[in-house]
């Protein structure tokens, strides 16, 4: 019989929820610990607590934008692109491009957490080409107490605005009708010929039987309607999509693969998502 484990006896969106909890509290200590030891962080790091909220990594916040700003860079990104970054977190990416972007080049992005938002308008307030907005969509994972549905969201911006959309960590937390209705949206957004990176679990056959053997970050273990879930009742909480949906969805918005990275999150325990650069036509 294996030992008792208290944590194991609590149901998952309980355990799911304290390790948030514990992460944010582990981050305040932190914080509080730079703070009382004089270690000044560069401008514009957002306080470990707030990282912790949105990703449980630790202490690279602008080495990994500073990477999401080179591949971006690799993939076609220029210094007077308008992009967007959809569900743009804490400013990760936005931080890492105020030294790119210049203008006419300009920068909006938008999330669900009014706490993201309300520190990501300190990165407008040094760059004012750099554009926050909150919106009031729900989300079990990050904002259970809102009522708009992602599903029917228009996005704020005129048709054919962006030279670059960006989602990085994003469809992994959103259901099949709230990730259809944004990839619709992120065609209208962007001008023709303009390009969006998007991170995805991608499910394959082979990817579920090694998933399923628990050699990878997440085993997806619970079908739900179109889509895996690690967690049963949080699907938002982490989801994959079985890889002909994902490249119907695209199809169906007249978005052009250009690149596909394959991640390995499910053959090694690192979250390292699948990434496709699609073109608008
Ligand atoms: C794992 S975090 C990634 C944040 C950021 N993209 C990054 O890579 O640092 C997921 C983000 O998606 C946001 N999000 C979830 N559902 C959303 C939705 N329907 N619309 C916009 N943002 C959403 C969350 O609030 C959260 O900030």
């Amino acid at each position: 019989m294996s030992p008792f484990n208290p944590r194991r006896a609590l149901p998952p969106t309980l355990r799911r929820w304290g390790r948030t909890a514990y992460e944010v509290a582990r981050g305040s200590v932190l914080d509080a610990a730079d703070w009382a030891a004089g270690r000044r962080p560069p401008p514009l790091t957002p306080p470990r607590r707030l990282w912790r909220l949105v990703t449980n990594k630790s202490n690279d916040f602008h080495d990994s934008g500073a990477r999401l700003r080179e591949f971006l860079v690799a993939n076609g990104l220029r210094p007077d692109h308008h992009l967007l970054d959809v569900g743009c977190g804490i400013g990760r990416l936005a931080v890492a491009l105020t030294g790119y972007l210049s203008p006419p080049g300009a920068y909006d992005g938008f999330d669900i957490m009014p706490v993201a938002i309300r520190w990501c308008r300190r990165i407008t307030e040094r760059h004012p080409n750099f554009r926050f907005r909150l919106v009031d969509l729900k989300s079990d994972r990050y904002r259970p107490s809102a009522t708009g549905r992602a599903s029917a969201f228009v996005f704020p911006y005129p048709d054919a605005t962006f030279d670059f959309v960006v989602l990085t960590s994003v469809f992994t937390h959103m259901l099949p009708a709230d990730m259809g209705n944004y990839l619709s949206q992120i065609a209208r957004v962007l001008k023709p010929g303009g390009r969006c990176l998007i991170s995805y679990y991608v499910m394959t056959p082979e990817r579920r039987v090694a998933a399923g053997a628990g050699r990878g970050a997440f085993s997806f273990a619970h079908r739900g309607d179109g889509y895996w879930a690690e967690l049963a009742e949080l699907p938002e909480a982490a989801l994959a999509y079985d890889e002909p949906d994902v490249l119907a969805a695209l199809e169906a918005r007249k978005l052009k693969i250009v690149e596909y990275f394959p991640g390995e999150w499910a053959h090694t325990p690192q979250q390292s998502q699948d990434v496709f650069v699609v073109q608008k036509a």
